[in-house]
């Protein structure tokens, strides 16, 4: 089985990080897996032009050629995908964005996988970041045919995840569950 993680916080060891770091754990314990992983922070990766070549007939995909090409190749043999990102204004940081305006056109080239989403947030009230975020992952899954596999957020308001035993174990938990 492959998985691809993508970590979407400018931290490459923070909340999320420790958050995707537990979900791989557990992952990892639960079967043989072959994973690759992609800071997404690191990558050079341009925004998305809007040419809708990739969504033409018989294209060959994005036309932009720069780190996706790494990308492209890691989600075309994955059997799972996962996001993992901060919450910054109620969506995705940019990082990840810049990374999903970009497979536009992966929706009928990429076969049938599972996504999870993974969240940490602050947490000021009233927030439905949470919610909001959910809601537009199933309807990217939509988009993409592929099937939304789950997803977890943790608050990381008065706590961080690396502090956070009942979080870490959720993250070991939910790990287990996607590869069952
Ligand atoms: C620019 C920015 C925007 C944010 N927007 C939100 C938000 O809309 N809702 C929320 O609950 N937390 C928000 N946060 C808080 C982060 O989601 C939270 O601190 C997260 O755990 C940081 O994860 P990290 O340690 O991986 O960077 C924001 C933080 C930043 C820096």
């Amino acid at each position: 089985m492959k998985i691809v993680s993508f970590l979407g916080s400018p931290k490459k060891k923070g909340n999320t990080a420790a958050l995707l770091d537990s979900v791989l754990k557990g992952l990892h314990e639960s079967a043989v897996v072959e994973s690759e992983y992609f800071f997404l922070h690191d990558m050079k990766i341009a925004p998305c032009n809007g040419c809708d070549a990739c969504k033409k007939a018989n294209s060959t995909g994005c036309v932009i050629r720069d780190d996706m090409d790494l990308i492209y190749a890691a989600l075309r043999k994955a059997d799972i995908i996962i996001l993992a990102t901060p919450i910054y204004w109620w969506s995705v940081t940019a990082q990840m964005k810049l990374m999903i305006d970009r497979i536009y056109g992966m929706d009928f080239k990429c076969g049938r996988k599972k996504i999870a989403l993974l969240m940490t947030y602050g947490g000021e009230l009233p927030n439905s970041g949470p919610e909001t975020l959910e809601k537009l992952f199933v309807e990217i899954c939509d988009y993409l045919k592929m099937e939304a596999a789950g997803t977890l957020g943790v608050c990381t308001e008065t706590l961080t995840v690396s502090k956070n035993e009942k979080a870490l174990q959720d993250g070991l938990s939910f790990g287990a569950k996607l590869v069952k």
